[in-house]
């Protein structure tokens, strides 16, 4: 693929721009990954000079960088690949200015990439194409939601596909850039340990946890209405829940990884009424304390009592060979006790167990924890004999065998998911982008969720900011016999 010559940037006054796109474009440019010719064009509603402009970048970068990475002379040059123009996308203004400032530079590809509410993307998209910046090789990204619902998805995704090839559409979901969430598949496919295990002959269950410590953090027009489900399990845990749990790929190109994660998510048993009943639990915070500090409630924050929940825990089961009957639970919370994203399979018991005898306790089965963030690490818990005489038997203990990744890999920069998504986008690698049928059938299932929780009018039950939510979550687990990894 052709890299772009031009980057536009819509959204570039936003709140992602600052925090995460503008200080991952600058680390890739001082660490000399962006080609000099590379020129970014910032685009928001605001009619602002380029000066003007590259003063707010400017002062991004201090917020947002590490003081260490911000070196003046180096933020001078990065600002001087930096232009702007105004387009407002709601009244379809602004895109033959666009298109004269791109002007000769259209001889090269132009990735545009869309940091703006998701009601925008199918306008711009044809925007763009009625001014002639939609040309063979021009790409397009954007950022999540992709529609609210499949049918809205299906929309947006007509919309855009009608300006753009799909092998030109590029579907953002930042935990993919994330390289613990890379480092998934090398731990499943660049060892011969796991994979032989990795089924239901051998796996009791599988946990995903995604806790965050924040709340609403000013987002309450996004976010009310829209609910953890749709927020973190549609995209970002179904991602994970899918590298998890697909075949191999026979490589790791963009065709042959997003084919397996489309099958696996097509695998998974939609839920009905019944169901969600069972196997689903939604929640809110109420005020509480979160590390040491008091927060209000979810109600509070907003200033008027509300459905959404802030919290969702399922028990998922995906219909195919591998995964028969293997329950797989998933979790995730705003106002949870800490920032904790992890991964647990838990093993089955040995078939039989040869050092019974009356008195001794049992087996504990294997348990293999990969942790995603903050720490990043994979702990596999397995048995041991303790040192002794075993005059009364062999003791067992289960002790841990712990790889620790930023230990074996220290020295190394953890980069921001940002710096790898936005390089490959400007380098047209796809494997880490989410394919149109990947996020439909993301929202089949989501939707089979929402619905069967509108007809047996299910609320959010309450959580206490700083526990692990509802009660009802642990009784999810807990009936099954096991018990959620905190
Ligand atoms: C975003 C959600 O997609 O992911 C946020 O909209 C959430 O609500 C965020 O806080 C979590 O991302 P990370 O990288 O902090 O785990």
């Amino acid at each position: 693929s052709v890299k772009v010559g031009t980057l536009v940037l819509f959204g570039a006054t936003g709140d992602l721009a600052h925090r995460m796109l503008f200080p991952s474009l600058y680390n890739l440019h001082m660490d000399g990954l962006l080609a000099d010719t590379l020129t970014i064009v910032g685009s928001g509603r605001s009619q602002m000079d380029c000066a003007a402009f590259q003063a707010q970048v400017r002062a991004a970068l201090t917020e947002h960088l590490p003081g260490d990475r911000v070196e003046a002379p180096v933020v001078e040059t990065f600002l001087q690949r930096i232009d702007y123009c105004a387009v407002d996308a709601g009244k379809g203004t602004g895109y033959d200015d666009l298109a004269a400032l791109l002007g000769p530079r259209m001889d090269q590809p132009v990735g545009v990439y869309l940091s703006t509410p998701p009601s925008m993307f199918g306008p711009i998209a044809q925007g763009l194409a009625a001014a002639g910046i939609a040309c063979a090789e021009c790409r397009i990204a954007m950022e999540k939601p992709i529609g609210h619902d499949l049918a809205s998805s299906r929309e947006v995704n007509e919309q855009v596909g009608s300006a753009f090839a799909e092998d030109h559409i590029f579907r953002i979901d930042h935990y993919l850039g994330k390289e613990t969430v890379q480092n998934l598949l090398a731990l499943r496919f660049a060892n011969m340990l796991f994979e032989p295990l990795w089924n239901a002959r051998a796996i009791d269950h599988v946990q995903i946890t995604v806790a965050e410590t924040v709340g609403l953090e000013g987002r309450v027009s996004y976010y009310d209405g829209v609910g953890a489900l749709k927020d973190m399990v549609q995209n970002h845990m179904l991602q994970l829940l899918a590298i998890i749990a697909m075949e191999p790929p026979a490589n790791v190109g963009s065709t042959a990884v997003r084919d397996e994660k489309v099958k696996l998510l097509r695998s998974l048993r939609k839920m009905t009424a019944e169901d969600v009943k069972a196997h689903s639990v939604k929640g809110q915070y109420t005020a509480g304390a979160v590390n040491g500090e008091a927060v209000a409630g979810y109600a509070d924050e907003l200033g008027r009592p509300s459905n959404t929940e802030t919290f969702v825990a399922l028990k998922a089961f995906i219909d195919n060979w591998r995964w028969k009957g293997v329950p797989f639970y998933l979790r995730t919370g705003k106002r949870m006790p800490r920032r904790q994203s992890e991964v647990l399979i838990q093993f089955k018991p040995v078939p039989h167990n040869i050092f019974a005898r009356v008195g001794a306790p049992k087996l504990d089965a294997n348990v293999m924890i990969i942790n995603l963030q903050p720490e990043e690490n994979i702990r596999v818990k397995v048995m041991a004999k303790q040192p002794g005489l075993d005059r009364e038997g062999v003791k067992l203990r289960e002790v841990n065998l712990d790889v620790s990744l930023s230990h074996s890999f220290a020295g190394e920069r953890r980069r921001i998911a940002y710096e790898r998504l936005l390089l490959d986008f400007i380098e047209g690698e796809q494997t880490l982008f989410v394919r149109r049928d990947e996020v439909e059938a993301q929202w089949q299932w989501i939707d089979s969720i929402r619905d069967a929780w509108a007809t047996v009018d299910m609320v959010p039950q309450s959580y206490t900011a700083g526990s692990w939510g509802p009660s009802s979550a642990i009784a999810l687990i807990e009936r099954d016999g096991a018990s959620w990894h905190d």
